[in-house]
């Protein structure tokens, strides 16, 4: 079991604060990332998880056990959690089976046993061929993987992923992000990743936790993440969206010459209304709003359109089979599916 509790957490560095007043609780199991841009201090959370950071106020407790508050702190080697670093670090002087094995190792479990957990683990960051080799002779994403392995070759309850994939091609990303999921179901453990790419907190998470300079915009499902972001910082950072001004009326809300859409809310007066590219529909007959085709990229998989609607310019993507059914420059009407009101 691992759960972490955060109590009235802050950090500073000097005079600069960093975390603002953090409260929440990680569950056993669950699966959480730590999403924001670069420098709103998702690394400095994890190190304080860790223990290579000490907060400036407030507690942090796994499971029932406090780890950093006013009077104690249990530095990082006993605190049994699982690691990787941003800037990973593999041994220099050791090949990938004994990089894997090295925690192992010194817990004193049996060579077969070693063996054994260490192969399955290589299998499982695609690692097996290389198992004899040298880090100096490793990929960037390979020597990534080696560390992903050595955390977690020791089944750790908790484990923190700062950033594990940036260095993989995109094939990769894509393939161990499933990989690191489906660990995380089998050996039961609480994970907490750290990204800045929302596609793979969105792959992965039970729980997305959106930070803005070291303060929570949002924590929430996924979905809930995209679909009902609590504020333009969030829908803006998840995903693309396209935003526009308008009023709010009873019933309806209002853009630039008279265009207008129905509205249920009760948001009244200036707004601004959020429309994700791929919740937007398009023809050439009718729709709620009016306005030509300006450009349209065929990207194989999809048409990603920008339509000018008085003088703005709105990002639509279609099906790629779509693409050149309406030309540049034609009156084109479109449909919102799906959209949010700030
Ligand atoms: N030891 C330190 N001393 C002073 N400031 C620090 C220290 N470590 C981090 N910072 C500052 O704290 C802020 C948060 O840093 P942090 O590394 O947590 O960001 P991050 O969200 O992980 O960013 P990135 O996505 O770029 O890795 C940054 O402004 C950084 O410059
Ligand atoms: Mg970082």
């Amino acid at each position: 079991m691992s759960s972490v509790t955060f109590t009235n957490v802050t950090k500073n560095y000097g005079s600069v604060q960093i975390i603002h007043e953090f409260n929440c609780k990680f569950n056993d199991k669950e699966f959480i990332t730590l999403l924001g841009p670069s420098g709103c201090g998702k690394t400095t959370m994890l190190r304080m998880i860790a223990g290579f950071e000490r907060p400036t106020t407030g507690k942090i407790m796994i499971d029932d056990a406090v780890v950093s508050g006013s009077d104690v702190f249990i530095p990082p080697n006993e605190r049994n959690i699982g690691m990787v670093f941003q800037s990973y670090a593999v041994w220099p002087h050791m090949n990938v089976f004994d990089n894997a094995a090295y925690p192992l190792k010194i817990h004193g479990v049996k060579r077969d046993e070693i063996r054994r957990r260490v192969n399955e683990i290589l299998d499982a960051v695609h690692l097996s061929e290389y198992s004899t080799r040298m880090p100096n002779e490793l990929s960037g994403g390979q020597q990534q993987r080696v560390a992903l392995a050595r955390a977690l070759v020791s089944s750790p309850k908790l484990l923190l992923l700062d950033e594990p994939l940036s260095n993989l091609d995109a094939k990769l990303r894509e393939s161990m992000r499933f990989e690191i999921k489906d660990m995380q179901k089998k050996f039961g453990i609480t994970v907490v990743y750290v990204t800045h790419d929302q596609t793979e907190a969105m792959a992965m998470s039970d729980k997305v936790i959106v930070f803005r300079n070291g303060i929570v915009q949002q924590t929430d499902t996924p979905m809930n993440i995209y679909r009902r972001p609590a504020n333009e910082f969030v829908a803006d950072f998840v995903g693309r969206i396209n935003f526009l001004h308008g009023t709010a009326y009873d019933g309806r809300i209002e853009f630039a010459e008279g265009q207008s859409i129905k509205y249920s809310g009760d948001k009244r007066g200036d707004v601004t209304v959020g429309v994700r590219p791929e919740n937007i529909s398009m023809n050439e007959h009718d729709g709620v709003l009016k306005g030509i085709m300006s450009k349209s990229y065929y990207l194989g998989d999809v048409n990603d359109c920008r339509v000018n609607i008085n003088g703005t310019l709105i990002r639509v993507i279609e099906s790629g089979h779509t693409y050149g059914k309406i030309s540049e420059g034609a009156e084109v009407y479109i449909n919102f599916n799906e959209f949010m009101v700030f």
